[in-house]
C-alpha cells in the first residue's frame, strides 16, 4: 500500500467511538490513545530535568533532550541547537520579535502578508506601532497582497522589500485559504533587500509560520533557507502545549534570550555583575520547561510515522530516517489533498455557496453560502455531527481584505485519520444547510 490504512490508522483514536465527524482539524487534530498513555507511562520516573542527580532526573533528562534531536530531525535542521520549544506558534514568534527588538535602527521595515494568522500579524504591528514608537524609533510593517484566489502576490511583495527590511514574516499556508506562497521565491525576495544584519549577512531574515504548513508537509529548513521556522504540536496530533521555534544556530547564538532566569544561564555563572548564557539551545528555557509536553509532542513525531508505515520509532530515541519523514509526509498529503478536492468538487455544485482559495492548498476549505450567518451554518453543521469552524480563524486581515462583513467564514479541515464517508457527511450537511435556505428565498422572491 503507498496511500494510508484509514481504518488501521483511525483504530488509535478515541474520537470514532464517540461518532464525531471531526473536520475542524486545522484548530487542532486529535490525540491518538498511545499519547495520552505516555504520560502515565512516564510517572514513574516522574522528575525536572538539569535539576538533580538521581537516576529518576538523569532519565527525564535524557529523554527530554532527546526530543530535541528527534525535532531536529522532524525538520533536517543541522542539531538540536537550532531547535528551541515555546507554548506555541504564537509564543514561538513573539520570542523571535522580542530578542530581535533591539536590533531595529529608526527607518527600518517589516514586511509581512495579508494572508498572515494574527500570530504573525499583531506581534509585528505591536512591534511596529506600540513598542519602538515608545523607544523613539520608527519602524514601518508593509503588507503584501494576495490575489482573488488568495495566492500571495510575489511581485507586490518584491516591491515592499527594500535595502531597510530587516525581517520578512511569512505564511507557509494559509488557515483561511489553503494557498501555499512559494517559500523559495518569498527567499530570493527577502534576500534582494541587502539588509546589513549585525551578524554581518546582507538579507532581510525569513521567519515562515508554518503552522499549517507542518501537519501535511515534509519540512526541510535547510533547503527552504529560513531563519526561523515556527509551528505548533496540538496540529500534528498531540495534546496541546508545546510549540516550535526552529531558528539557525548563529541568529540564535547572538540574539538576546526571549526569557531571563533559571538554567538559560552557563552553570555557576553569575554574578552581582555579570551573567552568562547556557549553550543551546538550552539558552532560550528559561525555567522548568513543559518537560512531559515536550517528550509527548516529540513522540507523536515518531508515532506518525508508525501509523503510516510498518515502522516501531514511537518509544524509541534513535534517528528518524529522512526519508521515512518524506514518504509519510507525502502519503498524508495525497490522502488529505484527496479529502479536500472531493469536499471542494461537493460543495461548489451548490450554486448559493461561495468557497475561498485556489485549487492548489492545504486540506481545508473555508465557505459561505449566501445570506446566511457562517455562525449558524457551523451550529447547523453541529446539530448534523458534522464539527466545522466559523470565524475569521485569526486571518482577520484576509478576511476584512475581502470585504466579508462580518469577517468570518465557515470552515472544514481534514486530517490523515478522516475519510471519504466524513467528508461526503459534511458535503451532504452542508447542502441540507444551503438548501433549505434556498427553499426559503426562493418561496420569499415567489411571494415578493
Ligand atoms: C497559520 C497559523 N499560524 C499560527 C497559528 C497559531 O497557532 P497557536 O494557536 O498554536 O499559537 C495558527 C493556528 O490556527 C495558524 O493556523
Amino acid at each position: 500500500m503507498n496511500g494510508l490504512d484509514v481504518p488501521r490508522i483511525r483504530s488509535h483514536f478515541d474520537f470514532p467511538a464517540a461518532g464525531r465527524v471531526v473536520t475542524n482539524n486545522a484548530a487542532s487534530t486529535q490525540p491518538p490513545r498511545e499519547l495520552v498513555e505516555l504520560f502515565r507511562r512516564l510517572a514513574p520516573w516522574y522528575e525536572n530535568v538539569h535539576r538533580g542527580q538521581s537516576a529518576a532526573s538523569r532519565r527525564t533528562t535524557a529523554m527530554f533532550e532527546a526530543s530535541y534531536d528527534t525535532i531536529a530531525a522532524w525538520l533536517n535542521a543541522p542539531s538540536r541547537r537550532s531547535v528551541t520549544m515555546f507554548r506555541n506558534t504564537t509564543e514561538a514568534i513573539n520570542a523571535v520579535m522580542y530578542s530581535l527588538l533591539t536590533e531595529f535602527r529608526d527607518g527600518d521595515n517589516v514586511v509581512s502578508t495579508l494572508l498572515e494568522h494574527n500570530s504573525n500579524y499583531v506581534p509585528w504591528h505591536g512591534l511596529c506601532r506600540e513598542i519602538l514608537p515608545r523607544l523613539g524609533r520608527r519602524v514601518e510593517l508593509r503588507l503584501a497582497r494576495f490575489d482573488a484566489d488568495g495566492r500571495l502576490d510575489l511581485d507586490h511583495l518584491a516591491s515592499l522589500v527594500d535595502e531597510r527590511t530587516k525581517l520578512v514574516c511569512c505564511t507557509g499556508a494559509s488557515n483561511f485559504f489553503g494557498s501555499k506562497p512559494d517559500l523559495a521565491k518569498v527567499r530570493e525576495i527577502a534576500d534582494a533587500g541587502g539588509y546589513p544584519q549585525p551578524t554581518g549577512e546582507r538579507r532581510a531574515l525569513l521567519l515562515v509560520d508554518a503552522a499549517q504548513l507542518a501537519p501535511t508537509s515534509a519540512l526541510d529548513v535547510r533547503a527552504l533557507d529560513v531563519d526561523y521556522l515556527a509551528f505548533s504540536f496540538h496540529k500534528m496530533l498531540a495534546p496541546f502545549g508545546v510549540g516550535v521555534l526552529y531558528a539557525k544556530e548563529h541568529l540564535l547564538d547572538h540574539a538576546m534570550p526571549f526569557l531571563y532566569g533559571g538554567d538559560m544561564i552557563a552553570e555557576g555563572r553569575v554574578t552581582a555583575e555579570s551573567v552568562a548564557w547556557n549553550d543551546l539551545p538550552w539558552k532560550f528555557t528559561a525555567g522548568t520547561p513543559n518537560i512531559l509536553g515536550t517528550i509527548v509532542s516529540a513522540q507523536a513525531l515518531r508515532l506518525l510515522v508508525d501509523l503510516v508505515l510498518p515502522t516501531s520509532f514511537f518509544g524509541g530515541a534513535g534517528p528518524l530516517p529522512r526519508v521515512a519523514v518524506e514518504e509519510v509526509m507525502a502519503r498524508i498529503g495525497r490522502h488529505t489533498a484527496d479529502l479536500t478536492a472531493r469536499c471542494m468538487a461537493g460543495l461548489r455544485s451548490n450554486s448559493h455557496l461561495v468557497t475561498y482559495g485556489p485549487e492548489r492548498r492545504t486540506p481545508l476549505v473555508a465557505f459561505n453560502i449566501e445570506g446566511l450567518s457562517p455562525f449558524a451554518v457551523a451550529e447547523a453543521l453541529d446539530r448534523r455531527g458534522v464539527e466545522a469552524r466559523a470565524g475569521c480563524h485569526c486571518a482577520t486581515l484576509a478576511h476584512q481584505a475581502l470585504g466579508l462583513d462580518p469577517p468570518a467564514s465557515c470552515r472544514l479541515s481534514f486530517a490523515l485519520y478522516n475519510t471519504v464517508e466524513d467528508v461526503d457527511r459534511a458535503v451532504e450537511a452542508v447542502r441540507e444547510i444551503a438548501g433549505g435556505y434556498s427553499a426559503i428565498s426562493d418561496l420569499a422572491r415567489l411571494r415578493g
